[in-house]
Parts: C-alpha cells; structure tokens; sequence
C-alpha cells in the first residue's frame, strides 16, 4: 500500500456535521489520508450521516447501497458511517449492511484512527458511547482553511427535547466547549487567513462557561484583530439572553442576521412540540431583537403537520409568519422520529401536510422576495468567497447572508468589499463595487 490513502467523505444533515467532518479529515490526514472528491479513488469511503427525518436516515442506506459494487472491485476498500445514523442505529447497521467495516457515533471522532486501524486487521467496529473526554481536545490543530469564512463549534447537543426531534437522543446532553479554546481556535483560524466565524451548537445561545454566555464569548472574538464577521447558529428563542440582544446592536462585527427556528405558530401545538415558549413570546422576542437591530434579517424553521395540527392551528403559523416578515426559511413535513414522544401519535393524511407545505413555503416564497427587493439600493458589506461564472465576476455573502455577484476583476477570495445593491434574482443578489 502507497504511503497516501484516500479519503472520500460525503456529508448529510446540518453545519454541525460539515465542521465534524473537517475535523475528521483532519485526524486522518494526520494518518496519510488526502481528500478526495470522487469516491471510486477513495481507499476509505465516510458517511457523515443525519437522521433528523426519516427521509435523510433512509438516503444513507440507499448511498450504501450504492457502494457495494466498489467495495467488490476493491476489498480493501474501509467504509465508515458516522454522524447522527450511526449514534441512532450503531451495529444495526453492521447487521444490514455487511460492507460497512465501522460505526462511529458524534462524540468519538477522536478514537477514529484506533478504530480504523482495527478494522486493517478484518474487524468490524462500533463506537457509539459519550466518553467523558471532549473530542476536539483530541483531535489535531486546525489545518490550512479552504476560505475566508469557517465554522467552530462552541456547543453540542441538546437538553429541549422537542416532542419531535431526535436531536437529544444523537448528540446527547449539551456541552459547552471551554472559553479559552474557543478563543484559541478562533485565532489560529484568523491566524489561517479566516476572516468570518460562524459559532455551531444545536442550540448555540444555550452556550455558558464559566459565569460567561454567548454575548461574552461574542465581544471576545470581536477583539481578534482580522476577524471581521462573527455570526451564530442555531439558537432557541428560549435562550436569547438579553446581552447576546444587546450585542446585536453594539457589536459591528456581529452580523445582522439571525436564524432563529420557531416550529408553529400555534400556541395548542407549541405545547404539544414541548417547545416551552408561545407565538406571543415569540413575536415579542422579534420585537426586542428589532429593536436592538432594526435591519436584521430573521430566518427560522417550521415543521406542518404535526401530529393533532388542525388548519386553525396551521393558518396561526401563517399569522406568525405574516406578523414577523423572515428573509427566508426552512420547512419540513413533520416526519415521525423512532424514541419520540411524537412518534407515538397519530400521523395526519400526507395529502393535507403536502398541501399545507406547499402553502406555507409559498408565503415564505413572497417574504424572501421582498426582503431582497428591499435591499436594492442599500449599501452593504460583502465577503467574497469564489470567483462567479462570469469573467471577472465575484460571488460573495452580504452581510445578511444573502448570496451577491458583484463585477469585481481585480478583486480577490477573503476581499471584504462595500457593495450596493443593485437587482435581486430568485436566489441571490447583484451589486456594484464601491469605493473603499
Ligand atoms: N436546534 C435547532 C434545530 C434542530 S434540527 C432548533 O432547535 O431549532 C433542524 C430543524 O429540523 C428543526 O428546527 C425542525 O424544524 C426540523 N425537524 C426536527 N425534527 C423534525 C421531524 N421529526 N420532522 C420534521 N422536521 C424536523
Ligand atoms: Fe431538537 Fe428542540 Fe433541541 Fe432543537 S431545541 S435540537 S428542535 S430538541
Ligand atoms: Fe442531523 Fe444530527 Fe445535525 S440529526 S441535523 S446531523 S445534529
């Protein structure tokens, strides 16, 4: 065997996942893995999985599938499944999937090459437990970042235990990763040519160390020189303290954008979701987060259908929705997790969640509209992140995270430019450049 191996890595599910799986690339790099990006050349094939709904579980499977007839050309070929699927189901999936060799569940990336090098001599191995050591104490120093703008996980897990989610159950209780590692891998990656951060937790405002929450940890970072943008996600309306509001209107660094996942907007289905806050509680949070930041762009997350969702229950979602205006959204058919306490109720018909879907995102179709119509003539800050598909075009996030192509040739990847907004496409948003 060749002194490089290859390592292909294919990942599911939320950011969570995509900084995991940085991680991991790195850990074995250190053991002479080089990232791939086509499967057939790997010599190790990673499915960083989520199991978030059945639909994403299910992908896994069938992507496994899709591997045997790679693995019968090439024996040696190791398969490993980690992320939330392999935390959920561990040898189950050994016991479906004879060509998978490991299972490695969130909290045990650190232990990867061992099991790797457990499975060179024909073992199958599993690792789903919640060791006491954290794992990013454990892994190798961040590498050479692939743009200006990375992610760092400052909290994992949850302790909410939404009626619906899986989330508890895969990633386990929270955990705040310590202050002063935070602010050390924030350096090293400003140090690496980053010039935005975005803080990860399931429940990233939940974070707490050392006497200190989210809005310490936020103005700390906002003195690393070369830091430009901070942002963070996701966060429960539960934990928005009043100092991580405050920052929002005094930290300029701090970006004005907030991702901020409500459900439903009906208070009877709130509180079978064990959500634990109300529409109004909701709608009055907006109001003390706008007030503190007028132009930030709010984004959130709605599930339809959830078990017992009657359509006065749904068109009060639609109210909340009319009521706050979000710049976009994620929607999702309620699909029923197994272990949850939902899971257990009735389902609705498919063909009234379908229609409801349909109606919802159509609405969020409009607000996302005019939220970026409502940007055209406005000045605002753009991080450039590739070259766009035309010459001399650049590609870059705005300030409210809104995708920009702006004419640019002289300009480079990492250039933090001021742009105005000049028209608005279906997905993104085109400017000029001006003067610095
Ligand atoms: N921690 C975040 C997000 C967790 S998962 C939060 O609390 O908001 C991301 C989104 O997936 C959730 O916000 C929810 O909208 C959706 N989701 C979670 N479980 C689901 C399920 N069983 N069916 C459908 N959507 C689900
Ligand atoms: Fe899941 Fe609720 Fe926790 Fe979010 S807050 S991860 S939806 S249990
Ligand atoms: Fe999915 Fe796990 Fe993230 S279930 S959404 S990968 S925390």
């Amino acid at each position: 065997m060749s002194d490089t191996r290859k390592l292909f890595i294919k990942t599911y599910g939320c950011q969570m996942n995509v900084y995991d799986s940085e991680r991991m690339a790195e850990a074995l790099g250190a053991q002479g893995y080089v990232l791939t990006e086509v499967a057939e050349d790997a010599d190790m094939v990673l499915l960083n999985t989520c199991h978030i709904r059945e639909k994403a579980a299910e992908k896994v499977y069938s992507d496994l599938g899709r591997l045997k007839p790679l693995k019968a050309a090439k024996p040696d070929l190791k398969i490993g499944v980690a992320g939330c699927v392999a935390q959920a189901e561990g040898d189950e999936i050994l016991r479906r999937m004879p060509l998978v060799d490991l299972v490695v569940g969130p909290q045990s990336y650190h232990r990867l090459p061992e099991m790797l090098a457990r499975t060179e001599g024909g073992a199958r191995v599993v690792d789903t437990e919640f060791p006491p050591e954290d794992k990013f104490d454990h892994l190798p120093e961040r590498k050479a970042m692939r743009g200006p703008s990375a992610f760092l996980t400052v909290q994992e897990g949850c302790d909410k235990f939404c009626a619906f989610c899986v989330v508890p159950y895969t990633r386990g209780a929270e955990v705040s990763r310590p202050f002063a590692r935070l602010t050390a891998e924030a350096r090293g990656l400003v140090d690496r040519g980053v010039r935005e951060i975005t803080l990860l937790g399931q429940n990233v405002n939940a974070w707490r160390n050392d006497g200190k929450g989210l809005g310490d940890l936020i103005r700390e970072l906002a003195r690393i020189e070369g830091l430009a943008r901070i942002r963070y996600t996701t966060s429960h309306p539960n934990d928005m303290a009043e100092d991580l509001i405050e920052a929002h209107g005094t930290e300029p660094k701090l970006m004005p954008y907030l991702h901020l996942p409500v459900q439903s907007g009906s208070d009877r289905i709130l509180k079978a979701m064990n959500r634990k806050h109300s529409a109004r509680d909701y709608l009055r949070l907006v109001d003390r987060i706008r007030a503190a930041r007028p132009d930030i762009l709010l984004t959130s997350d709605f599930i339809v259908g959830f078990p017992g969702e009657t359509e006065a229950d749904f068109q009060a979602t639609l109210d909340l929705i009319r009521a706050v205006g979000f710049g976009a959204a994620f929607s999702f058919k309620y699909s029923a997790r197994p272990g949850t306490p939902a899971a257990e109720k009735p389902e609705l018909p498919a063909e009234v969640s379908d229609a409801r879907l349909q109606t919802l995102q159509a609405l969020i179709a409009t607000q996302q509209r005019a939220a970026q119509e409502a940007m055209i003539g406005r000045e605002v800050g753009v991080l450039y992140e590739k070259p766009g598909r035309l010459p001399g075009q650049m590609v870059g996030k705005s300030d409210h995270l809104h995708a920009v192509h702006v004419a640019d040739p002289t300009a480079k990847v990492g250039d933090l430019v001021r742009v105005r907004i000049t028209a608005s496409a279906p997905n993104s948003l085109a400017g000029e450049r001006l003067a610095d």
